[in-house]
């Protein structure tokens, strides 16, 4: 294991078995070799009307067209942003801004960002409402009835919940809320790298993922928007992106984007409750890994089991033998100092140490609400990767247990 005293780090890194993808993933070689070619020969502002330029903006236009092609959308139905962020700020608060204002429903396990966006439009006299989950964190269908009544005019729902795995029951609440002319928007970020979607089919009105999830490079993302659904932008400026997100396009970015799709599988959701993974072997494995965790005196699974999971995700409370709960980051740091990477919270909110919001939704007791710990699987791993895990947590459940 190499230090890294150059950058003033006091961890090893550089061998850390990586186990958190759900927080974001290694960039593919393919990927960084497109985005360096792009960066060098297509370097110009797309929008610019000289030789260069037209380059840098047929460069887009390709990857944009790649990026629709494999979610079979049409190219302009897909607006770049600089990741999921801001598309579901786009989304949520341009939905607002051209509907009456009325109910938004948002379920009660959504990433931060929603929940930020959806605060900001009680702000401007928005009622809000969360929709209840059950033990396992997915959605109670049997509110169904209630929560896209009047005045609801907006709904947004988390299909992948990064913290916990649970899979929604996305697409007959989407059908519904077609039904009875209600907005809807998914937050696909944890989804989508388990399968591309077919746009064609669903019936969503928009759509938010960030390519970093899926081996892409950080800084970029998508809102998927429907042809003529009106929407307003959040920024002006030049007018990119149809006018619904000004800024200079990051072209490279894109490209790289394109090129990290290409490798995922497709997920015909209309057909499936569980999109198939980023690879063949990451379900059967991420099965297996589970049982042995399991096997560890103290630690139990969170969330729904297989059937309604996300394929590369495990979420466990941590306890010790004797039913104590631990802290979830004390084990993650321990985790680390032995070269596992593994996460204690949702994916961008590792750092605070308050309880989980979404294992209080999920009715969890309170004292377990700071020992959540997430193992999420990817392409780059091996199933030999694997077998020194459930030791290793062993231990560290060991350690932090002597040190509480
Ligand atoms: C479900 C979900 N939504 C939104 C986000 C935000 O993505 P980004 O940080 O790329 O904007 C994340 C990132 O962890 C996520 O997991």
């Amino acid at each position: 294991m190499s230090s890294a005293p150059e950058l003033g780090l006091s961890v090893a890194v550089g061998s850390e078995l990586y186990l958190d993808a759900a927080a974001t993933t290694p960039p593919l070689p393919a990927v960084l070799d497109a985005m360096q070619s792009i960066q060098q020969r297509a370097w110009a502002n797309p929008s610019s009307l000289h030789g260069y330029g037209l380059l840098a903006a047929e460069a887009l236009e390709r990857a944009r067209f790649a990026i629709a092609t494999l979610l079979t959308a049409a190219p302009d139905d897909l607006i770049v942003t600089s990741g999921a962020t801001e598309s579901i700020h786009l989304a949520l608060l341009g939905s607002a801004a051209v509907l009456p204002a009325g109910r938004l429903v948002i379920s009660s396990v959504e990433h931060p960002a929603v929940n930020a966006a959806a605060q900001r439009l009680v702000g401007l006299g928005w009622e809000l409402e969360f929709w209840p989950v059950d033990a396992q964190g997915v959605i109670r269908l049997d509110q169904l009835k209630r929560l896209i009544a009047p005045p609801t005019q907006l709904v947004s729902l988390i299909w992948g919940q990064s913290e916990v795995g649970a899979l929604q029951p996305l697409l007959p609440i989407a059908h519904a809320c077609r039904q009875r002319g209600i907005r809807f928007h998914t937050d696909a970020t944890q989804l989508i790298p388990q399968g591309r979607v077919n746009w064609a089919d669903l019936p969503v009105d928009l759509l938010s993922f960030s390519a970093h999830k899926f081996q892409g490079p950080r800084g970029v993302g998508f809102l998927l928007t429907r042809d003529g659904l009106p929407l307003r932008a959040l920024q002006g400026g030049g007018g990119q992106e149809q006018g619904f997100r000004s800024g200079t396009e990051p072209v490279a970015l894109v490209a790289g984007c394109a090129e990290a799709m290409g490798s995922l599988p497709p997920f015909d959701a209309l057909n499936n409750r569980v999109p198939p993974g980023s690879c063949d072997w990451i379900r059967p494995c991420r099965d297996l890994l589970l049982e042995r965790l399991l096997a560890i005196p103290g630690v139990r699974a969170v969330g729904p089991n297989s059937a309604a999971r996300l394929p590369h995700h495990i979420s466990l409370l941590i306890g010790t033998p004797d039913g104590r709960p631990l802290s979830g980051r004390a084990v993650v740091r321990e985790l680390a100092r032995t070269g596992v990477a593994a996460s204690s919270g949702t994916a961008c909110r590792s750092g605070t140490s308050t309880d989980s919001a979404v294992l209080g939704a999920m009715q969890v007791p309170s004292i377990w609400r700071q020992s959540g710990l997430r193992f999420s699987l990817g392409s780059w791993l091996s199933d030999a990767d694997l077998g020194p895990v459930p030791q290793l947590l062993e231990r560290a459940i060991h350690h932090v247990q002597n040190d509480s």
